[in-house]
C-alpha cells in the first residue's frame, strides 16, 4: 500500500471554488482517485485528525479552521505517492511553495493552505482509514 496517499481539499479552497481545479491537477499529475467524499468535520473530529499537533500553539486555530466548512477527502494512488504528492502541493507555507504547486496557486497562508497531504506511508493509511471504510477504498 506504499503507493497510496491521503489528501483533503481544505475549507478555504472549497469556499473559493477551487475543488475542481485542484482535482484536475491531481489527475494530470498521474494520481488515481481510489476513494473520495465531500464532508464537514466537527471540531471534535478535526481535533482527532490533527491530534499529533495538539501541543502546538496553532492547534486551536487549525481545529477551528478545519471545522469551518466543507472539505473533500480523497485517497490517491500512484507510484511513490506520498513523496510525489508532497511535491505537487508544495511547502506548507505558500510563501515558500514552488511555482506551479497547488499551494502556490491556491493557498493564502500557512494556516489556510488549501490542501493536506500525508507525510509518510504509515500516516497515509491511518488518515485514509479515518475517513473511509474498507468498502469505500477501491
Ligand atoms: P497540514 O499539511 O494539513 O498539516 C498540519 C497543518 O497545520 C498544516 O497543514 C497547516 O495548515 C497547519 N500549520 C502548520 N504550521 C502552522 C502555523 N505556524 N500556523 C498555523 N497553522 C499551521
Amino acid at each position: 500500500m506504499s503507493n497510496r496517499t491521503f489528501t483533503m481539499i481544505k475549507p478555504d479552497a472549497t469556499k473559493n471554488g477551487h475543488t475542481g481545479a485542484i482535482l484536475q491537477m491531481i489527475n494530470a499529475a498521474g494520481f488515481r482517485i481510489v476513494g473520495m467524499k465531500m464532508t464537514w468535520l466537527s471540531k471534535e473530529k478535526a481535533g482527532e485528525f490533527y491530534a499529533v499537533h495538539a501541543a502546538r500553539p496553532f492547534y486551536g486555530e487549525l481545529v477551528d479552521f478545519m471545522s469551518s466548512g466543507p472539505i473533500t477527502a480523497a485517497i490517491l494512488e500512484k507510484d511513490n505517492a506520498v513523496e510525489d504528492f508532497r511535491k505537487l502541493i508544495g511547502a506548507t507555507n505558500p510563501a515558500e511553495a514552488a511555482d506551479g504547486t497547488i499551494r502556490k496557486l491556491f493557498a493564502t497562508s500557512i494556516g489556510e493552505n488549501a490542501v493536506h497531504g500525508s507525510d509518510s506511508n504509515e500516516n497515509a493509511l491511518i488518515e485514509g482509514d479515518f475517513f473511509f471504510s474498507k468498502l469505500e477504498q477501491f
